[in-house]
């Protein structure tokens, strides 16, 4: 498999990341209340705690995405009703649910070229371990954020392109990020291409709760990992111990929402920033937003971006829907 790197090609990319994460960091931190940006979560380390969260039972998306993909893998190349397709996915993590999508297009007599992307070294090498290519089937990763990979993605792609945006990532953008994105991916796909996109769909509140809060602690550590890398990348010197972890459901935005909790009143100095902050006892820290949708909620925003839904893939629980949309452009492709 080959992986085109496109993150950090030098040491002065390099910096400018580290120097991006530091303003980032005293932005967020000076904010009332504090927040870290959630898109700093996936370093390696917390790609790998990660995975282990979508391993666990209590996290119920994942798996059950991977049932709805299990169903679906076979009647998907008739709706793209091609011979050859290019699918380039959005974070594709270690790839395990897109090779059922991928092993359903082969059986299907398609030749696939698959580009997946992801910021994470680590996850694309877990990848490449899981598919395989073979003479139907290229692969060529890419690591990268998700635009600047798209963009090269498509320079290498000449055949009908399927988007794969899954796992419901979607959700951790708020409405205008949600909407400046699909625009933007609109923008840069053909008319006729396709994307497929996860959405986690609002339930029992009950459902929620226990997801993001994980009986095995791995939601936990993937929250305070964010502490770490300050402390690893920015010489921050916060006490792992003197933070808490709190998930909760907020039913006026639809989202779940990810905290640290500071455990008493305290300083904390950050090197690289060459200050100190103040967090008093059980201030917040905002780390994520997972937001839920409901069916209407997911054909408003296809339509306001400019795709045509094809169809909806649920499970038996309505839990997630897997939504497949085209793209629609007046002046053809
Ligand atoms: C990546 N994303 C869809 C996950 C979610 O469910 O919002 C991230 C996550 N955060 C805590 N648990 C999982």
């Amino acid at each position: 498999m080959k992986i085109t790197t496109l993150t950090h090609e030098t040491v002065d990319q390099s910096l400018a990341h580290i120097d991006q994460f530091a303003i980032d960091v005293l932005t967020g931190l000076c904010s009332k209340p504090k927040n870290i940006p959630a898109k700093y979560f996936y370093d390696d380390i917390g790609s790998e705690l990660f995975q282990k969260i979508t391993q666990h039972t209590d996290y119920y998306p994942t798996r059950t995405e991977f049932e709805i993909l299990d169903e679906i893998k076979n009647s998907l190349p008739e709706f793209i009703g091609e011979s050859e397709i290019d699918i380039i996915e959005l974070g594709a993590g270690d790839g395990h649910k897109t090779k059922l999508l991928i092993d359903g297009f082969l059986k299907n007599d398609y030749k696939v070229n698959f580009y997946p992307i992801d910021i994470s070294e680590k996850a694309m090498l877990l990848l490449e371990k899981n598919i395989e290519p073979n003479s139907q089937l290229s692969v060529h990763g890419i690591v990268a954020e998700y635009f600047a990979g798209l963009r090269y993605a498509r320079s290498q792609s000449k055949n009908r392109q399927l988007v794969l945006f899954l796992g419901s990532n979607i959700g951790n953008f708020n409405l205008a990020q949600n909407q400046g994105f699909l625009r933007r991916l609109w923008k840069a796909l053909n008319s006729g291409d396709f994307t497929l996109i996860g959405f986690d769909l609002k339930k029992d509140v009950s459902k929620f709760l226990s997801a993001y809060n994980d009986s095995a602690g791995h939601t936990k550590e993937f929250n305070l990992n964010l502490l770490r890398r300050i402390n690893n990348e920015l010489g921050g010197q916060f006490d792992i111990n003197k933070f808490q972890h709190f998930g909760t459901y907020n039913p006026k935005l639809g989202a779940m929402e990810s905290y640290l909790l500071s455990n008493e009143d305290q300083e904390v100095y950050i090197k690289e920033l060459q200050r100190s902050f103040h967090f008093q006892a059980y201030e917040p820290i905002h780390l994520e937003y997972s937001f839920k949708f409901l069916k209407t909620d997911v054909e408003l925003l296809s339509k306001q971006a400019g795709f045509n839904v094809v169809n909806h893939f649920t499970d038996r629980n309505n839990y997630f829907v897997d939504s497949l949309w085209r793209v629609t452009k007046e002046s053809g492709t």
